[in-house]
């Protein structure tokens, strides 16, 4: 089969289309064959030298895959079914999504219902995922339909489909971007409002800034976060999923004491899949709402991942780039 490889020897980096035997790592492993995958912020990650995040000097590339069950010995798994495959190891210490077959533990598939093609599940993709995911927590933690609920990074693949999705829920999403040229872009997506990144700070002088938000869905972190949390109304909720802006988050205890507010952390990669099967349903229910289209930067062949992850790593793409790895 075709795939994308990315190979590391002694430092050095090489990434390309090659002719690789897919193997299974387990007598158990079930083998899909990809319709779509999608690029997201880890793969540009992993394509890189010494990276932190590959486990392994050569892979298959690719955190994300769609497309139909070939291979199989599980009876709720069974051959021919549409399902999702993301997150665990894939793409990073296991071969991805970014080729023509992929073998996958049970554990990081998911089913797709009818209302989700496998085109539209990675249009979704981990960032998508993720979005759903932030969404989720802020309603369990008790968001409402009054207040704003704020974005960040909202011509990424997290964030446009955060904002995407809170439309589609019947929420107002404020979209914070340093991209103003795609203002009407993110505006038909269901962004009520678009501030841009650096009016995220509200009276930077005082401890705690105006309450603003009812919720926010942050994949950028480091002092972004920190201006979130000192801006949330009285009981608002952040749901923070990325590192975009850095590592680290320093803050002040006020905005949690003063005003009990809450931090949900949010994470794909090791989602269960009870939580696996809870997302994917809320995904689907939202789906007749969603143009998936819209969210689309582009479509790339295997051969084209290089330039894809180029753009993705420059923060230069606007909602996602998906793959097809057998065109025509
Ligand atoms: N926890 C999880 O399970 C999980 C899952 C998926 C992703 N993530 C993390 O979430 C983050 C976003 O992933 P993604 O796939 O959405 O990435 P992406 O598509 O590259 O989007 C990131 C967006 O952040 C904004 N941005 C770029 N550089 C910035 C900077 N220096 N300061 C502030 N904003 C900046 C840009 O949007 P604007 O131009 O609109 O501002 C960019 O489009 C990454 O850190 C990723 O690792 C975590």
């Amino acid at each position: 089969m075709k795939a994308f490889l990315v190979s590391e020897v002694e430092g050095v980096l090489s990434c390309g289309v090659d002719e690789v035997e897919p193997t299974p790592k387990d007598p158990t492993d079930i083998l899909v064959q990809v319709d779509y995958s999608g690029v997201n912020f880890k793969d540009a990650l992993v394509a890189t030298p010494r990276s932190r995040v590959r486990r392994l000097a050569h892979i298959v590339g690719g955190v994300d895959a769609a497309g139909v069950i070939v291979v199989s010995s599980d009876p709720a798994l069974p051959v021919g079914a549409r399902v999702a495959v993301h997150g665990g190891d894939m793409g990073v210490g296991r071969d991805g999504g970014f080729a023509q077959f992929v073998y996958t533990t049970a554990q990081l598939v998911s089913h797709l219902a009818p209302a989700l093609s496998t085109r539209d599940a990675m249009i979704i993709g981990t960032a998508g995922f993720t979005a759903m995911e932030s969404v989720l927590a802020l309603e369990a933690h008790g968001l409402d339909h009054e207040g704003e609920v704020l974005v960040t990074g909202a011509t990424g693949g997290v964030g446009s489909l955060a904002v995407a999705l809170l439309a589609a829920k019947g929420y107002r999403p404020v979209a914070s971007t340093g991209s103003s040229d795609e203002a009407a872009w993110l505006q038909g997506l269901g962004a009520t409002r678009i501030i841009a990144r650096d009016e995220i700070s509200d009276r930077p002088d005082r401890v705690l800034g105006s309450e603003r938000w009812s919720g926010a869905i942050d994949c950028i972190g480091g002092d972004t976060l920190h201006q979130i949390l000192r801006s949330l109304r009285y009981g608002g909720a952040v749901a923070a999923s990325g590192l975009i802006a850095g590592t680290d988050l320093t803050t002040t205890i006020y905005p949690f004491i003063t005003r009990a507010v809450s931090l949900l952390g949010v994470d794909s990669v090791e989602a269960t899949s009870a939580t696996r099967a809870r997302v994917w349903a809320a995904l689907a229910e939202v789906a007749p709402s969603v143009d998936f289209d819209s969210l689309v930067d582009r479509v790339v062949t295997l051969e084209e991942l290089p330039e894809a992850l180029e753009s993705i790593r420059n923060g230069e793409t606007r909602g996602r780039i998906l793959v097809n790895p057998t065109p025509g």
